[in-house]
């Protein structure tokens, strides 16, 4: 056991005290930004005359060559240390003696640790919007090939009116369109530095917090030292904005898994993205879908995991702010490995077109277009409702669709119909008719897509200039 704080003790920690207590099993993960924020605070420390340029020097050599020896494998994170950051000033005092002993002057483990977690969360954030933006590009490519491929869209599951495919997967880019944009504000908003805030008051030191976090790639310092070992908000929004990629990932899998059954058959999985089944040879069963939708429920349980760590806590530094980190790495490493699987799964995916534009052509999906006809002969909305509920009722009974129905048919259910009406609900009709902005018809559409790509390429500029 190696603590820091063993000076105002006589007797040792009870050794589940220790364990129960103990970080390393999970902080290590922290150990890269442990490093660089270390680096980044003693530079500041020299700068501003409260370290001599010798000492920092020999700290900043100590740290760099404890990340090398770490990375090579030279160098092993072990549990006899109570956190990362004992373990990283323990490695320096132990290779460079007194000057080690200097790093941690001027600063706390609740303003490193509050540092730590902001500097992977950051990391992270860009991470997961890469993956988010390949996952809108692979959306938007099927868009643009798609847009004549007609489809049934459904309200309650049942059949409503055509739209085409490349609508359908819109939807879908709009939804990872508001995640992409939620992550980069809650970027610009954690991004503030709160090293000098020391264990809440500051310290008596002269720190250059101002310098610190610009080292470090931060707008600015945090402006209250009390808030900022006690803000976990940017993790909490983070994990709230993940539980949405989430949802929206699970509605999209639970789709695809009914698109796959033997029912629908509107989409096929590749084999690489299938798998099978130990006694039932014919099956090829959609279980990465299942498995993104099964994933869900534990970033949900992240977040309200951590929202209720936070809830009761007094002001400053708690140890229950220890409990934010198994919960964050596991949402974040899990939303990074269910968007990477979902993009395979969806560009492998085939979309049977022939399937979907079958399925498009019965179950009425243009009883609302036969309506709209009578309006535009007269027919006041309501009574048209009357009317065509009334034909599809006779084409239940005769069991055919309604362009299937001969002009006379349709006359005696009403005289208004003409020739023309085949023509205004066949299926290429009810969706080129509609062309309102947001709508199916082409020419809408294609502005749509316009739009979005113009979106796509302005975000992966802004986010190449500003690596944010
Ligand atoms: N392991 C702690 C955490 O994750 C680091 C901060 C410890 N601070 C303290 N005052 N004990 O929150």
């Amino acid at each position: 056991m190696a603590q820091l704080w063993g000076g105002r003790f006589t007797g040792e920690t009870d050794a589940l005290v220790y364990r129960f207590n103990a970080s390393i099993g999970f902080d290590k993960k922290l150990f890269g930004q442990d490093v660089e924020g270390s680096i980044a605070h003693v530079v500041m420390l020299e700068k501003q005359g409260i370290i001599t340029c010798e000492e920092k020097d020999a700290i900043v050599k100590g740290l760099t060559q404890i990340r090398k020896d770490v990375e090579e494998g030279k160098l092993a994170i072990t549990d006899q240390y109570e956190d990362i950051h004992s373990f990283v000033e323990a490695e320096l005092i132990r290779r460079i003696g007194d000057a080690g002993k200097k790093m941690h002057t001027g600063r706390s483990r609740n303003d490193q640790v509050a540092l730590d977690m902001k500097l992977y969360v950051r990391g992270e954030i860009l991470e997961l919007s890469d993956r988010l933006l390949t996952l809108s590009e692979t959306l938007l490519t099927i868009m643009e090939e798609n847009q004549a491929v007609y489809m049934p869209g459904f309200t309650h599951l049942q059949k409503a009116q055509p739209t085409t495919l490349a609508h359908h997967m819109g939807a879908y880019f709009e939804m990872f369109k508001r995640d992409l944009l939620r992550l980069s504000d809650i970027y610009k908003r954690m991004n503030y530095c709160p090293l000098g805030a020391g264990a809440f008051a500051g310290t008596t030191y002269p720190l250059d917090r101002a310098y610190t976090a610009s080292l470090l790639g931060f707008e600015g310092p945090t402006l209250n030292s009390m808030d900022s070992v006690a803000d976990r908000d940017y993790l909490i929004e983070l994990l709230a904005a993940l539980s949405t990629v989430m949802m929206h990932l699970s509605r999209f899998s639970e789709e695809i898994i009914i698109w796959n059954s033997n029912e629908y058959r509107f989409v096929e999985l590749d084999d690489g993205f299938s798998t099978g089944s130990s006694i039932m040879p014919q099956k090829k069963n959609p279980d990465i879908a299942e498995l993104v939708r099964g994933k869900t429920g534990r970033v949900y349980g992240a977040l309200m995991s951590l929202l209720t760590t936070m809830k009761g806590i007094p002001l400053a530094y708690n140890k229950d702010m220890q409990e934010d980190k198994e919960v964050s790495f596991d949402a974040i490493e899990t939303v990074k490995d269910c968007l990477v699987l979902f993009n395979g799964m969806l560009g492998t995916m085939k979309f049977n077109h022939k399937i979907m534009e079958q399925s498009a052509m019965n179950g009425f999906t243009n009883a609302t277009d036969a309506a709209d006809y009578l309006v535009g002969k007269g027919v006041p909305f309501r009574d048209a409702h009357g009317i065509i509920g009334r034909l599809v009722l006779y084409c239940i009974d005769k069991d055919k669709s309604i362009d299937a129905l001969s002009l006379e048919e349709l006359k005696q259910i009403s005289p208004v119909f003409e020739a023309d009406i085949y023509d205004a609900i066949s299926l290429k009709t009810c969706v080129e008719k509609r062309l309102t902005i947001g709508a199916p018809g082409s020419a809408a559409m294609a502005e749509v897509i316009r739009l979005n790509r113009v979106f796509l390429d302005a975000y992966k500029n802004e986010h190449h200039k500003n690596g944010s």
